[in-house]
């Protein structure tokens, strides 16, 4: 159980940062959430090509090779491995001198990262699915960048969560962006589709993995703009991220999405991306 801090592992107690971290002050940095089954990251190279491009949108530097992120990422899963984990790794801008929004020269990021149990799927999910709320996507317009800034997301998930539901599925301007923690699939009019990518959404490695399933298996797809009418009047609603894969969504803003249970093709897609996890 012990974390990586700036090039050590040490025990989560004895872990600090000092609190001109620009991470804490301005929430200044990026992460990634990467699973790992039975010791075998799902993934782990479209995230870390995904924090790359984090990191170069946000102007940093990545602050270890690949090499480096694959040994610290493996430590932290355990020797043997433990079965299901997510790791959650952060890059920050580090610690500056003083509380500035300019940030000075010379100043060494701060990197931290450990792993986490995945809880193990409760049966009633795939059985009932799972309720979502609707909202406006009050977030910038940068989307694509995993930045650690995330009180939407925070609020998001506040408010489903005072509704009963699991997530908050927002829209701008009348069309689906994603999820506050996940993108979004609608299977409507005997298509499946999901909104392009953009700047307005996180491009999940879920939602590529899952697209890359469907392409396999002669599921068609489209990359489209969804628009909320559709969203509402769907047949099916998924929801995709790492350390859920893909959910059903079978009520939304407390109505029933289709006939109130898990699609059919939600079940053939969910068998293939468990067949593809074991
Ligand atoms: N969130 N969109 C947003 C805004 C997200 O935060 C996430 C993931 C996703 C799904 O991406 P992926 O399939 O790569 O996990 C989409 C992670 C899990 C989190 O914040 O914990």
């Amino acid at each position: 159980t012990e974390l990586y801090l700036n090039g050590a592992f040490v025990p989560p107690e004895s872990a600090h940062i000092p609190v001109m971290d620009r991470g804490f002050l301005f929430g200044d940095g990026v992460y990634e959430v990467i699973p790992s089954y039975g010791g075998y990251f799902l993934g782990l190279e479209p995230h870390l090509d995904r924090l790359e491009a984090s990191l170069t949108a946000m102007r940093l530097d990545n602050p270890l090779t690949r090499d480096e992120w694959r040994a610290v990422l493996q430590r932290l899963i355990g020797e043997p491995p433990a079965p299901d984990q997510s790791v959650y790794l952060q890059v920050t801008r580090g610690v500056a001198p003083e509380r500035d929004h300019l940030c000075p020269e010379g100043v060494r990021p701060t990197v931290l990262a450990f792993a986490k149990p995945i809880k193990p799927r409760a049966a009633a999910i795939a059985e009932q699915g799972v309720a979502c709320i609707t909202r406006p996507d009050i977030r910038w317009l940068r989307g694509e960048i995993k930045s650690i800034s995330l009180a939407a997301a925070v609020l998001m998930r506040r408010e489903a969560a005072d509704e009963d539901a699991l997530e908050t599925i927002m829209h701008r301007d009348g069309w689906v962006t994603e999820g506050a923690v996940s993108n979004v699939f609608v299977v409507a009019a005997e298509a499946l589709m999901t909104p392009p990518k953009s700047q307005l959404l996180l491009s999940g490695i879920t939602r590529e993995l899952a697209l890359i399933l469907a392409r396999e298996h002669g599921l068609d797809f489209v990359e489209q703009p969804v628009a909320l009418d559709t969203l509402r009047a769907a047949d099916e609603i998924w929801l995709s991220s790492s350390t859920r894969e893909v959910l059903p969504v079978t009520q939304l803003d407390g109505a029933p999405v289709g006939d109130g249970h898990p699609g059919p093709l939600w079940q053939r897609m969910n068998a293939i991306y468990q067949d593809y996890k074991a």
